[in-house]
């Protein structure tokens, strides 16, 4: 009841003190203080549209990590004690603020990730839709009574909070990633130490400054910043201190088998939310017009830096210059480069130098191997260094790196492909399984795909899959675990069972 008043009580306050709340925080938060850095070190978060200083941030290291994890623990001890009402309570606050500051935290997505300010509130959106969502999971979260073989017995099941968990989040959305992982664990009574990327720090301190507002107890959760130098022997701290009993991250394959390694030596579970290599197939059957609109969005939506964005078009022969020919015109005229503030932009910056090499060099690649550039295929360096053109390229081939790899930017490749089968065999010819979306009027096909795609989710006739109320997820080595949907919290919690014996009078 008290963790609920002092939620209410924060959360008038925070309604008339949020237009005058500036939400860019340069500390860290652990136990419920803003702190620095025990070494007192900061690193830089710039605006990767012109490189712009925005703030300065704690660099902390291994023995910070341990610190929070310690705060972690000890709120645990009363966290898991709190009704499910209590925790329900707290995040519908939670969301409430969040809504009543969307704009503050849309302006800091856009300065530290680079999207349009129209994309950057449509995150804010999507992300406190998981607040909203799981306020109403916490009070869902059920056992089960098991029918035993035993006349004088019976077998109780129930799901309690794993405990600390270390929450590693990625850049691409600095404010969602956040909200699935942090809503679903409180709502499972578990406490946390978020680890955001050292891109995109200042999102998440603003969105705990939010969650300190209502009402969310000290130590529950706790947010350190590091920068990439400190990064490796900070995520080791969160893997493998002995309080730690889960990891969930969302980002690379490459960093997800590190730390999946890292947890593997103390039995840990993980949530791990890897790369994808999303196919877009469209049959001869489909609603072309609908599948280029949804196109543009599966493929540009955060100018291509989704896990589940669309990597690879297959395009059946039949419906293929149709489709080509459409797709160049939207790109054409509906993709606007420039800084997210910018009125009308749709795609800003990439993240960083690092990143826009990458799109660059895999480009690059394609067209020496004999790809052909139907738009773009280059750096606007007009703009800055990190903005490059939404790009089509046909004549795909094995062989190039697009064909194979996650690309994570704003270049659609576009492959022929002669029959269902094909699509297929091209589709799930790789190591990861996220998403996949299929554009088909076809009933018996639809299934088919649904059925055959090696992927943890399959789009028929749409762009856009993801939403709090379904598992989000993949399969292969994209990853372990879902998130969203009641499954989400579901993962937070361990199942005990007890055996009730001695019944016989
Ligand atoms: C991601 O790309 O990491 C998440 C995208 C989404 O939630 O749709």
């Amino acid at each position: 009841m008290d963790f609920l008043r002092a939620g209410v009580r924060r959360h008038t306050f925070a309604r008339i003190q949020c237009r005058q709340l500036h939400l860019l925080q340069n500390k860290a938060y652990v136990e419920g203080k803003w702190i620095s850095a025990g070494s007192g070190n900061v690193f830089k978060v710039e605006n990767p549209a012109d490189d712009s200083l925005i703030a300065k941030v704690p660099d902390m290291g291994a023995a910070d990590a341990k610190k929070a994890i310690d705060a972690a623990a000890e709120a645990f001890k009363s966290w898991k004690n709190t009704t499910p009402k209590e925790r329900s309570n707290i995040l519908r606050c939670w969301y409430e603020i969040v809504e009543a500051n969307s704009k503050d935290l849309a302006a800091i997505v856009t300065a530290e990730s680079g999207k349009p300010l129209s994309e950057s509130y449509g995150e804010l959106a999507y992300g406190n839709s998981f607040l909203d969502w799981f306020a109403d999971c916490a009070r869902h979260v059920k056992g089960e009574m098991i029918l035993s073989p035993w006349p004088n017995k019976q077998i109780m099941v129930t799901r309690q909070p794993v405990g600390v968990v270390s929450v590693i989040t990625p850049w691409n959305f600095p404010f969602a990633m956040i909200t699935r992982k942090v809503g679903a664990l409180l709502a499972a009574g578990c406490t946390c130490v978020v680890k955001p990327s050292e891109d995109t720090p200042l999102t998440a301190l603003a969105a705990i400054q939010l969650a300190e507002q209502a009402g969310v107890p000290k130590g529950v959760i706790n947010v350190i910043t590091s920068s990439r130098k400190n990064v490796a022997e900070v995520g080791k701290v969160l893997c493998e201190d002995p309080h730690v009993r889960l990891i969930s991250f969302t980002g690379s394959t490459v960093v997800g088998k590190v730390l999946s390694a890292h947890a593997a030596k103390g039995v840990k579970r993980v949530g791990l939310e890897l790369g994808g290599n999303a196919p877009f197939i469209v049959f001869p059957s489909a609603d072309i017009g609908r599948a280029l609109d949804h196109a543009m969005l599966a493929k540009f939506r955060n100018n291509g830096q989704a896990c589940v964005g669309a990597n690879r078009f297959l395009i059946h022969e039949d419906v293929y210059d149709q489709f080509v020919n459409g797709f160049k015109e939207h790109i054409q005229k509906k993709c606007k480069l420039g800084p997210g503030t910018h009125e009308g932009v749709t795609c800003g910056p990439l993240i960083n130098l690092e990143q826009a090499k990458k799109v660059s060099s895999f480009v690059e690649d394609a067209v020496n191997k004999g790809a052909r550039t139907l738009v773009g295929g280059r750096f606007a360096t007009d703009l800055g260094n990190k903005f490059f053109e939404s790009t089509l390229i046909d004549n795909v081939k094995p062989g190039m790196k697009v064909y194979h790899d996650e690309v994570f930017g704003p270049v659609a490749s576009v492959i022929k492909v002669k029959s269902e089968e094909e699509a297929l065999e091209i589709a799930n010819s790789t190591k990861h399984g996220l998403a996949a979306y299929v554009f088909t009027k076809d009933l018996g096909q639809a299934f088919r795909m649904s059925r055959d795609l090696e992927f943890g989710m399959v789009a028929i006739n749409d762009g856009i899959l993801s939403t709090a109320e379904a598992p989000f997820g993949g399969i292969k080595e994209s990853g372990i675990g879902r998130e969203g949907s009641m499954h989400g919290v579901e993962e937070y919690t361990e199942i005990k069972y007890t055996l009730m014996s001695g019944l016989e009078k």
